[in-house]
């Protein structure tokens, strides 16, 4: 384990930076290429939900590619999350500190970290984006295939297909919203982005927001 930079009998100057190993390379490649099918997928999904929108299918080099490469796109997702489903699940399983922590949000809204219990790698709200998007991904892939017509036409009836378009629609609205608040966590959270870039946070940043998790870390480690 790298987790933690600085090893027992290392000589740490005051000033040095400690920093923590968050995200192997992999799971950085794996949540990008997914992010990256998420922004494709709502702007190639939006441009075919309404004429006020179609002008975004130029960028996908008009309506008909739009059409045909959308579901390929939301394949591309659906498997690449799953490798994230497989790596972070664990981690995201809800623990007793997480309803104190969501009973709190008051407090996380405000800012008084000092109020909320220690958490562990992540904290109730980051769970829940994990688990909605996890149903979500699930609900868009399943009504997706249903109106795919250029491979499934026989295999579903018009009443099916209907059903699922309106399925498909709230289920991205809703992704959209939960990928905002996601974003919006990311970036309001100071020194969370570098996580996701460069695999790092800083001692401090996994004191402040995630202290159980970095004594789970250091421990058996000099304290
Ligand atoms: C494009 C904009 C996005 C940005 C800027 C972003 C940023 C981040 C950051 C900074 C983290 C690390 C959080 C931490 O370690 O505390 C993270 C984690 C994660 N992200 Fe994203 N993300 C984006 C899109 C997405 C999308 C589209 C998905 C899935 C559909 C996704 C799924 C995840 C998952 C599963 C984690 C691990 C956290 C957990 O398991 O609870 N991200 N993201």
């Amino acid at each position: 384990m790298t987790a933690y930079d600085v090893e027992p009998g290392d000589s740490v100057h005051p000033g040095d930076p400690v920093t923590v190993d968050r995200y192997t390379t992999g799971a950085r490649a794996n949540h990008w290429i997914t992010a990256t099918c998420l922004v494709l997928l709502a702007l190639s999904g939006l441009a075919l939900f309404s004429p006020w929108l179609y002008f975004i299918t130029a960028m996908f080099g008009g309506g008909q590619t739009t059409r045909a490469i959308h579901p390929w796109i939301g394949v591309v997702l659906f498997f690449s999350f799953f490798g994230l489903f497989l790596r972070f699940w664990r981690a995201n399983l809800w623990k007793a500190e997480d309803g104190t922590w969501l009973a709190r949000l008051r407090d996380v809204l405000t800012a008084h970290e000092e109020r909320l219990p220690e958490v562990g790698k992540y904290n109730a709200g980051q769970k829940a984006v994990f688990w909605l998007m996890s149903i979500l991904i699930i609900v868009l892939i399943s009504s997706g295939l249903v109106m795919w017509d250029q491979y499934f036409y026989g295999y579903t009836t018009i009443e099916q297909k209907r059903i699922a378009v309106l399925v498909h629609s709230m289920a991205a609205i809703t992704i959209i919203c939960v990928w905002i608040v996601h974003v919006y966590a990311a970036i309001w959270v100071r020194g969370t982005i570098g996580a996701m870039t460069r695999g790092q946070v800083t001692g401090g940043w996994a004191w402040r927001h995630h202290r159980k998790w970095l004594r789970e870390l250091v421990g058996g480690k000099s304290s």
